[in-house]
């Protein structure tokens, strides 16, 4: 007996044993102990598994490990409970992994727990992660953080999987699923499609995202955003030195210590009559609640350079009128006798007949410079606010 432990050992401790009979060899060496009475051969067995398995995460339990510990860990040898323990971490991590699994896929747990653990095994990124992170797309509960989560895998397939459940995911998931899709460039020419064939709305992809796909320098992406984008100029020396100089005070100890309710009550004064947050603000701008908020370099790009890429939808008009009056605003809608326009305060119905000229600009509704008269604190408590992840009271 001892002598067919110690073939096995030599096979088990063998280079090759991580190849891809180490699962067979686990197996034998499960099925040998099963069969072994004797507390020093069981003893010497599991020294010897846990002697290759040293440094080793993540490893699948074997199947029939837990009933043969169920039996170690009653053993009377001490020896024998301590590496069957030692051991059991060694799979138990897989186990837990495996538990951690079946709690994401299981609808009738709370999200929130979902969710942590979905954290968790986005952190882990096994090699089966992309598989399940596709799977969860479904699932309301689970869909944004999965998206996000796919952001760093590669699976060819998840640029097919993502555009198949768009139409049923929410506004943030759908947010966080064109942000996905824009990370890589061959994820971006899906995208690009899907767009192109009217399967995604060209307003679902935001200032951020075209910057995004024009990063890639690829030529048919950027004639693509070139042709449903009016404007794409970068941002200018000038521009770049002034996010530069934000972001250095945007340090994360400094968020940490911001003042939520103080950014809420500017937020209030400087961009809510074009924006909505949390269901209040104006629509002259995009709603920003499902946006990419938690990203510094999406605030600060936007919000200092609000017209490097615009969405044609947003673009400024400027209407001249006979009368010698001047609207600048977004052309909501147009018919045959009048013009609606959308300025700061709300929609104007223009008559035709009363109107001498319409410029379209290459501008933004967006006004630069808005972040220019804050001290430092108000920026940090601006961006902190920004930040939230769900509406904080103002300040008493
Ligand atoms: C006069 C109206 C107006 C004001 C005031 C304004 N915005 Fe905007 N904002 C817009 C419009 C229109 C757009 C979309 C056009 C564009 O991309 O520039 C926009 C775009 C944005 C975007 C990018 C949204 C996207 O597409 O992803 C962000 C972020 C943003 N604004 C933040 C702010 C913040 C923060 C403030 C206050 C400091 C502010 N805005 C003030 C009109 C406004």
């Amino acid at each position: 007996m001892k002598y067919a432990l110690l073939l096995l050992l030599a096979l088990f401790m063998a280079p090759c044993a991580f190849a891809d009979d180490a699962d067979d060899t686990i197996g034998l060496l499960i099925g040998v102990l099963k069969d072994t009475a004797d507390p020093a051969a069981q003893a010497d067995l599991l020294k010897g598994m846990n002697a290759a398995m040293e440094g080793k995460r993540n490893v699948k339990m074997p199947a029939g490990w837990q009933e043969v510990y169920a039996k170690l860990s009653q053993s009377p040898s001490d020896e024998v409970r301590k590496q069957g323990a030692k051991l059991a971490a060694v799979f138990g991590d897989a186990g837990t992994l495996e538990a951690m699994k079946k709690l994401v896929l299981d609808p009738t747990k709370p999200a929130e727990e979902r969710n942590k653990a979905l954290e968790s095994l986005i952190g882990k990124n096994d090699a089966t992660l992309a598989a399940l992170l596709q799977q969860l797309l479904k699932d309301p509960a689970v869909a944004e953080a999965a998206l996000k989560g796919l952001a760093g895998t590669d699976d060819p397939k998840t640029p097919a999987v993502i555009l198949a459940a768009y139409p049923t995911l929410d506004q943030p998931a759908r947010r966080a699923a064109i942000n996905t899709l824009s990370f890589r460039p061959a994820f971006a020419k899906a995208l690009m499609k899907s767009v192109k064939e009217g399967k995604i709305p060209t307003k679902d992809l935001t200032a951020y995202t075209v910057r995004q796909l024009r990063s890639f320098n690829d030529k048919e992406l950027d004639a693509w955003t070139n042709e449903i984008w009016g404007v794409a100029k970068t941002s200018n020396q000038q521009k770049i030195a002034e996010i530069a100089k934000y972001k250095a005070m945007l340090t994360p100890e400094a968020l940490k210590a911001g003042d939520p309710s103080a950014g809420r009550a500017l937020f209030a004064k400087t961009c809510m009559q074009c924006h909505t947050l949390y269901g209040e603000g104006g629509k002259v701008g995009p709603d920003l609640t499902g946006s990419n908020r938690q990203d510094i370099d999406y605030l600060m790009v936007n919000i200092v350079d609000p017209s490097a890429v615009i969405a044609k939808d947003y673009m400024v008009s400027i209407i001249y009128m006979k009368d010698d009056d001047v609207y600048s605003g977004i052309v909501t809608k147009e018919d045959d006798t009048s013009v609606s326009v959308t300025v700061e305060s709300g929609v104007q119905v223009l008559q035709k007949s009363e109107i001498k000229e319409i410029k379209h600009s290459e501008l933004s509704m967006m006004p630069e410079g808005l972040l220019t008269p804050l001290s430092k604190t108000e920026l940090i408590n601006l961006v902190t606010y920004l930040r939230t992840p769900a509406q904080v009271p103002l300040p008493k």
